[in-house]
């Protein structure tokens, strides 16, 4: 809601390019409210269009989310049903992420997703390729660390078809082989729930960025809670290791 925006058009902000955040928190929600974990991934799926439709009303240009990650599978079957249930079922609503100039993309191993699952994504990437207002990027079946492994093969293999040689193996052609292409790198990463730590979220993009942690849970973090952690990164000196 507008009145409760902490950033106003006019304060002199430095807005993050490429905001990051790591979905944490669903589950204790849940549990303290005497519930299945599932409601918690329930409302934390919700409050993910909400945080979309501020980041984009505050100027930022990308944000990624974090939803599911290679590790996650390690969960009872139950849950992670639940959780594959709700990406269908959100999929379609992202749609509506169109009619507000969004592109929208996926980054992740989508090769260990359903079917159906796949083609909603290809779907709605295709449909909202030349949209350009902001990138929503959603981290589904996402390992940084399978990321960097996903680059390296495909650079291999061009060695081994003789198309590249070992010395032209750059940094930018590790980066261009990974999921997120074209996105820039992370400037700010938000991680509610306490924990401190980066759980293989684009651990290749986020060398440089800034880290704003709060004990918020997911399901409970409003735009007010994103224009705090906005603010802070504004705050921050960034030097990229000059001085
Ligand atoms: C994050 O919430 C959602 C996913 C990892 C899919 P959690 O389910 O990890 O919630 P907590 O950390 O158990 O509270
Ligand atoms: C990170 O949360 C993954 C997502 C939010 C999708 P986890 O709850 O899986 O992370 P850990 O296990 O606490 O490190
Ligand atoms: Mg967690």
């Amino acid at each position: 809601m507008a009145d409760n925006n902490l950033i106003r058009p006019d304060d002199n902000i430095q807005i993050p390019v490429h905001v990051g955040v790591i979905m944490d928190g669903n589950g204790r929600w849940a549990k303290k409210r005497g519930l299945p974990r599932k409601f918690g991934h329930r409302e934390g799926a919700k409050n993910f269009r909400t945080i979309t439709r501020h980041a984009k009303s505050v100027g930022v240009k990308y944000i990624t989310f974090y939803a599911f990650s290679t590790e996650n599978w390690k969960r009872p079957k139950d849950e992670v049903d639940a959780i594959m249930e709700l990406f269908e079922k959100y999929l379609d609503e992202v749609r509506d992420f169109i009619d507000e100039n969004i592109r929208v993309r996926f980054i992740g191993d989508r090769s260990g997703l359903k079917e159906t699952l796949q083609r909603k994504m290809a779907s709605v990437e295709e449909d909202s390729k030349d949209f350009d207002s902001m990138t929503l990027v959603l981290a589904i079946n996402y390992g940084g660390r399978d990321e960097i492994c996903h680059s390296v093969r495909k650079i291999a293999r061009m060695v081994k078809d003789g198309e590249l040689q070992p010395e032209d193996i750059t940094r930018d052609l590790i980066e261009k082989n990974l999921y997120t292409e074209e996105i820039p790198p992370l400037d700010l990463v938000i991680r509610p729930s306490g924990e401190q730590r980066l759980s293989n979220f684009m651990i290749w993009q986020a060398a440089y960025a800034e880290f704003y942690y709060t004990n918020i849970l997911w399901p409970d973090f409003r735009s007010e809670d994103f224009d705090r952690a906005v603010i802070a990164y504004s705050e921050r000196n960034r030097r990229f290791g000059g001085i």
